[in-house]
């Protein structure tokens, strides 16, 4: 069974034991849950690697109460990286800096570098201070599948493999922190969250965008990643009416995930419309994804999002998530594109 812990102060005591014997414990951030283990201790670490299924290249997020301990797992912190610590922890922003020279292999995979973040989330706030250290913590799910934001969510991906879920209800942000990379005093964004590139430009000047060939490893940019099992496609905004009622002739069953309501009633497809404001659509993303993925359609269509970089973070995980683009073409046929 599936113990949900809820942060009294016996269960935070619990969860902090489990740690400290070297178990696993998944708790909410304000971004998406994180399954944690003692990042001092390569077995426990290695248990994550275990329970998600994912390969052990791949590095994880080493999370901190604060930045007062920063130096035992960075060996040098350029100027503008803390100028953005400063700024923006606690809060959803993670970033890649020299590794001390006693951070194990198997959290940076080997790589010269770790990444740090210092979470806003109270009930993360509280385990870590409890446990006094730091926490190697991905995303709670199965490796290359939506992020949890819910601890049911967590449940579902991992079942019995976790034995303490944090329940902290609905992560606010709903998707996975921005990463910024520094090399020396360069700065370069690897992956887009809550924290935009324009908010890091106002407070360190210029920082450079996607991963370049020398840039390291990150699993969440290889083209297809947090994705859901039914096939996903991503539409232009003025064909997602006439695409839902194509593709759904003759009974078959369609999803769709909109940022409006739809231009008339379609039978046979679910719609899902999660707004025009980009913070809210991204809060309910990944449990809308989970939600379509369970409704057995043949697709799931997206309405495209619109150009501006508060929906890049959103962008970013759609076009991951998605299989193609379609497109209706000169025929009047719907045209999946790889
Ligand atoms: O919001 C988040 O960042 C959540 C919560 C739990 O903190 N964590 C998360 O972890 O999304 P994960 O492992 O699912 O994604 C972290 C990404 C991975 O793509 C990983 O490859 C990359 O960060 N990463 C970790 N260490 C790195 C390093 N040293 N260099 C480059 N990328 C790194
Ligand atoms: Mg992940």
């Amino acid at each position: 069974m599936v113990k949900v812990a809820r942060a009294t102060q016996v269960e935070l005591e619990t969860a902090v034991q489990a740690l400290r014997d070297g178990e696993l414990v998944a708790f909410p951030t304000e971004t998406v849950y994180g399954l944690g283990a003692n990042a001092k201790n390569p077995e426990a670490v290695r248990k994550i690697f275990e329970a998600k299924a994912r390969p052990t290249t791949h590095p994880v997020i080493v999370h901190l109460d604060s930045a007062r301990f920063l130096h035992h797992w960075v060996r040098e912190v350029p100027e503008p990286a803390a100028r953005l610590a400063e700024r923006f922890w606690p809060g959803p922003l993670t970033m890649v800096l020299p590794r001390a020279y006693n951070v194990h292999d198997i959290l940076t995979g080997g790589q010269d570098t770790v990444a740090v973040r210092v979470p806003a989330h109270t009930m993360a706030q509280q385990l870590l201070t409890a446990f006094g250290g730091g926490i190697a913590a991905p995303s709670a799910n199965r490796y290359g599948r939506l992020s949890p934001t819910r601890a049911e969510h967590v449940r579902d991906e991992l079942g019995d493999t976790v034995r303490i879920v944090l329940d902290g209800g609905e992560c606010q942000i709903g998707l996975e922190s921005t990463i910024v990379a520094f090399d020396g005093a360069r700065a370069r964004l690897l992956r887009p969250g809550a924290v935009t590139a324009s908010q890091m430009r106002e407070v360190i000047g210029e920082l450079l965008l996607g991963p370049d060939l020398e840039s390291p490893r990150v699993p969440g940019s290889s083209p297809s990643h947090y994705s859901p099992r039914t096939p996903m496609t991503i539409v232009p905004t003025g064909q997602i009416d006439a695409q839902a009622a194509a593709l759904s002739e003759g009974g078959r069953r369609i999803a769709v995930l909109a940022q409006r309501l739809p231009l008339k009633a379609h039978t046979y497809v679910t719609w899902v419309n999660a707004g025009r404001r980009p913070d809210q659509y991204g809060h309910g993303l990944y449990a809308n994804l989970r939600t379509l993925d369970k409704a057995a359609c043949r697709r799931i269509l997206v309405q495209e999002v619109p150009p501006d970089e508060r929906w890049d973070a959103v962008r970013d995980r759609l076009m991951r998530a998605a299989s193609g683009v379609s497109e209706i073409d000169v025929t009047g046929n719907v045209a999946i594109l790889p």
